[in-house]
């Protein structure tokens, strides 16, 4: 059995809590590589942000557990050495099952997320709350979903989202006794998250997706007052990135994000922790694809995922500033 205390890391009962009182959001990204995890810590310091380190299924199988561990504990070492200590959880992303959680607990996890989300609401209940008493027999922090979220997650694939309904949250909260209730109000997984009939385009041929449903969000806020609220699927697909892979050789169709402006809306509500993966993986496939274009003789991959750790931390130190206004709430 590993603690998180002994790796440097927090579970979310802090953050959150000034999230909420703050207004602002605590970005969740998901990290697989080397790379990534030098540009979130690197954005996170410069912007004196707090951070939770989102490990996926996919991430535990490209990477390897142990490796992962070992380095969300050098990342708190590494902020240090960068002149600033920021609060770092260590987070199991849609956690799948009991043993999935346990393991993840054992292994230095600050935090997990257990996804009962597709289940019937009294299984959700049931496995929830049997991870809920796991984890905070080891002062870990559990993060649980009502609503689903249409796009793909872990090779799982919705086709239609479900809205949170916000009659459950209060029952939900009170018998699961979760830290914090992930929800869906219109997000989705993935960088394609609207049909192109779901959308508006805009004059430039871009394409505007539906709104979130602010009203559920503003009345799942009346039912559970102050209560943590995460939003997954919060990627915004930036046009510039997608323009820039198309231009290099790439072939996306249709991508379509969640606006700014809109998330910028959620983080000053009780949403205080907003899931980034896709937006990653668009600015670096984005950057490599171009240094591959425009040097075709390269070979080195430091040559190339460089510029795109570069490209990362530029866009995560945007996101705390701008979107989520997490910088300088470290
Ligand atoms: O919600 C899903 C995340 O984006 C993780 O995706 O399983 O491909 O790492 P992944
Ligand atoms: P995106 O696909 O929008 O980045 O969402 C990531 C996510 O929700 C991880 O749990
Ligand atoms: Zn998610």
């Amino acid at each position: 059995m590993i603690s998180y205390k002994e790796l440097g890391l927090v579970n979310t009962k802090e953050m959150f809590a000034k999230a909420v009182k703050g207004g602002y959001a605590i970005p969740a990204y998901n990290f697989n590589n080397l790379e990534q995890l030098q540009a979130i810590i690197q954005a996170c310091v410069a912007t004196k942000s707090p951070v939770i380190l989102q490990v996926s299924r996919g991430a535990r199988d490209y990477a390897n557990i142990n490796l992962l561990r070992n380095m969300a504990k050098g990342a708190s070492e590494y902020a240090k050495e960068l002149g600033y200590e920021i609060p770092i959880t260590l987070h199991l992303d849609h956690g799948d099952s009991f043993e999935t959680c346990k393991e993840c607990i054992d292994n230095g996890f600050s935090s997990v997320m257990i996804d009962g989300s597709h289940l019937p609401y009294d299984e959700n209940i049931a496995l929830t709350r049997k991870v809920v008493e796991y984890a905070h027999a080891h002062d870990v922090t559990v993060e649980g979903e009502l609503g689903v979220l249409a796009g793909i997650e872990d090779d799982v694939v919705a086709e239609e989202s479900t809205y949170t309904q916000p009659e459950e949250v209060v029952d939900f909260v009170s018998k699961t006794n979760v830290d914090s209730l992930a929800i869906s109000i219109g997000t989705s997984h993935g960088a394609n998250k609207f049909k192109p009939e779901q959308c508006t385009r805009n004059e430039d041929g871009i394409l505007i997706p539906p709104p979130l449903r602010f009203d559920i969000l503003a009345e799942i806020e009346k039912q559970l007052p102050g209560f943590p609220i995460v939003l997954h699927g919060s990627s915004s697909v930036p046009q510039e990135y997608v323009k820039m892979i198309n231009e290099n050789g790439g072939a996306l169709k249709d991508s379509v994000g969640i606006p700014e402006e809109q998330l910028r809306q959620a983080s000053k509500s009780a949403v205080c922790k907003i899931n980034i993966d896709s937006d990653g993986r668009l600015a670096m496939t984005a950057a490599i694809r171009k240094v591959l274009h425009d040097k075709p003789g390269e070979f080195d991959p430091r040559k190339y995922i460089g510029p795109a750790r570069d490209e990362l931390k530029k866009m995560y130190m945007h996101k705390n500033e701008n979107v989520l206004g997490s910088a300088g709430n470290a």
